[in-house]
């Protein structure tokens, strides 16, 4: 059972953070420096003036610069004389946003914002997270990333390219804060469901990272994106005179393995102990990298782990509709790539937490792949596959496999538009009263089915969840509000959960735990409408239990690097990142 919703007051978890001014135009740049961790203090900072202010994104006010600030930095002149407030601007903002007539265009104005005023941006998008989720992340990320060539205007974040070689640690020297605590990296070659992108993957881990700070406020300041261009197999990409890396193919081997040490290490010294998060890489090297550094830094992969712990919550909330167990579940997915295998191993963990043998437990959890089911005889099976490779029969199509298996669970992650046909539903709906039915693969165009074929095929029975958003379903007098399995309900709170208790590993057991913290937020109105996650306009909130969570392994474990707090709770909302203008004078 949920537990009753925490009536928390928003003024709680948005307080504003502690003017940083000394009244001598002197601050910490940085004042995320807040004791939670070990780190040292940065040093005062002096406050640019005139346009060298009105041109950085972490200082810039714009028109709200007040007429003492104005005077005292040099702004007289330069900024139109009408004071405005961050609250008018953020209307303003919303305004111009909503007036665009395409969501790229809204992407390009938002990330325009991004770049001159980082203060309103994250103003803008925590107070309308759930209408602009889906413009700054997937799905309009993926069209962003397509046209990344065209739409690239600054420059924001890292790219170290192989001619880096050697020298990586120089190149992140160059990064201009010292306080970096989160790291999201892409090498592009796997992005979302559209595949190899190469250095256009840039857009993901910036998406990602405004959403840390959106979601569980992480200082935009202690978070780095970063690209590796390591080349491209992308033919067009090679061919474009837009594509913004290196136009060579891609980088392979012990080159590429040597390439990504150096990264790890060169990371991990010019910003000790930072959380490293590995984000669309191919699928043999996430499964690689990821058991590589997950025992030797503080490294994990959204794609296969994060994936895994919001797939697992909405299961968990699921057995709320249906009155089953976990242990009685057969779930067969769909896909048996990163996110495929990364949930069936935390599905696994789960039930074994639920006292199933192991062994039983992956007997529950089946795979298919593009080559049909995985089973014991197939000689073509990569290592991530091998644990579930059953004793069965080949077979060839999904169909079928629903037949045979008769799956109380379909969980669909493998880029393939429109799999789920309507024979497929309908016999998930013929076997369960409510079948369980995840179209995961992002963007919108990709996914398996559309949230209406799945209610219309199953008689409006199905317990149904998609990667990117879907509107809402009308059936039989019933307005059906499907659930997305958004990572985004899930890695900001993990990695707040994390840089605050200065944990040294993340580790299966918080994906678990951050699992159930999520399920444990879905309240009884959700699951009455049809959903199996919290209200995303509840996501900061839900991000801070998360997060509790997590730090409380990390604590348990001896992982963490600071003291446990009485109230671990409070002590991470207390932390939490509120956009609002420092005074400068
Ligand atoms: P991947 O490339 O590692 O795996 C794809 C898998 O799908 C492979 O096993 C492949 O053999 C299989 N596949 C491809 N075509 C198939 C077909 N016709 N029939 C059966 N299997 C087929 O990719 P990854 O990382 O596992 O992602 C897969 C999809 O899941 C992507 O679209 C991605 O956007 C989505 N995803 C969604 C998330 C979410 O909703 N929260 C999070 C992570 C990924």
């Amino acid at each position: 059972m949920a537990r009753p919703l925490r009536n928390h007051n928003l003024s709680r978890i948005y307080a504003a953070e502690p003017t940083v001014t000394n009244g001598t135009g002197m601050f910490s740049k940085n004042p995320s420096s807040n004791g939670h961790t070990a780190r040292k203090r940065v040093e005062p900072f002096k406050v640019p003036t005139s346009l060298d202010l009105l041109h950085d994104p972490a200082l810039n006010k714009g028109r709200a610069f007040n007429e003492a600030e104005r005077q005292a930095l040099g702004l007289t002149g330069l900024l139109p004389p009408r004071i405005i407030t961050l609250e008018d601007q953020a209307k303003r903002v919303i305004a111009t946003v909503r007036s665009k007539k395409t969501d790229l265009d809204r992407y390009n104005s938002l990330i325009g914002l991004q770049d001159r005023n980082e203060t309103l941006f994250y103003y803008v998008l925590i107070h309308h997270l759930e209408e602009l989720m889906p413009i700054i992340y997937t799905p309009t990320i993926g069209q962003a990333c397509q046209q990344y060539g065209h739409i690239f205007r600054r420059a924001r974040g890292m790219y170290i390219s192989d001619r880096d070689r050697g020298h990586i640690r120089e190149v992140l020297g160059n990064w201009p804060q010292d306080d970096v605590r989160v790291i999201v990296v892409t090498d592009g070659e796997r992005v979302l469901g559209l595949g190899d992108l190469g250095a256009h993957g840039m857009g993901i881990p910036v998406g990602k990272l405004s959403l840390y700070t959106a979601c569980a406020g992480v200082r935009p300041s202690q978070t780095l994106p970063i690209t590796l261009d390591v080349g491209t197999d992308n033919e067009e990409l090679l061919a474009s005179p837009v594509y913004l890396g290196l136009p060579h193919k891609r980088m392979r081997g012990e080159e590429y393995d040597r390439f990504i040490e150096e990264f790890i290490y060169a990371a991990n010294d010019r910003f000790p102990g930072v959380l490293i998060q590995l984000e669309d890489f191919g699928r043999e090297n996430a499964f690689r990298l990821l058991e590589q550094y997950r025992d030797k830094v503080c490294l994990f992969n959204d794609d296969i782990q994060g994936t895994a712990a919001v797939t697992l919550a909405g299961l968990l909330s699921s057995l709320r509709i249906t009155g089953k167990k976990l242990g009685d579940q057969t779930v067969l997915l769909f896909g048996a790539g990163e996110a495929a295998t990364g949930i069936a191993d935390l599905i696994v963990l789960a039930m074994v937490r639920e006292g199933i043998p192991e062994e039983i437990a992956r007997r529950k959890c089946w795979l298919m792949d593009s080559k049909g089911l995985v089973v014991r005889s197939r000689n073509d099976l990569a290592d991530n596959k091998l644990a579930y490779a059953h004793e069965h029969e080949p077979l060839p199509d999904l169909f079928s496999a629903v037949q045979a298996l008769r799956p109380t669970a379909l969980i669909g992650a493998s880029g393939k538009s429109s799999a789920f046909t309507q024979a497929v539903l309908s016999t998930m709906a013929a076997y369960n009263e409510h079948p369980i039915v995840f179209a995961l693969s992002n963007p919108t165009s990709q996914s398996e089915c559309t949230a209406e074929e799945c209610y219309q095929f199953t008689d409006g029975r199905a317990i149904f969840a998609s990667g990117s958003p879907f509107p809402e379903v009308r059936m039989k007098e019933r307005t059906i509000t499907p659930g997305q399995a958004n990572n985004a309900y899930v890695f900001p709170g993990i990695g707040l959960g994390v840089i605050a208790s200065g944990a040294r590993r993340v580790t299966e057991e918080m994906f678990y735990e951050a699992a159930k913290a999520l399920a444990g937020e879905v309240t009884p109105a959700d699951l009455a409408m049809g959903r199996i996650y919290p209200g995303l306009d509840r996501v900061r909130e839900v991000s801070a239990v998360i997060a509790t969570a997590v730090a409380q392994v990390a604590f348990k474990k001896e992982l963490a690097t600071v003291e446990e707090p009485p109230n671990v709770l409070g002590w991470l909302e207390s932390l939490m990142y509120v956009p609002d203008y420092a005074s400068y004078v």
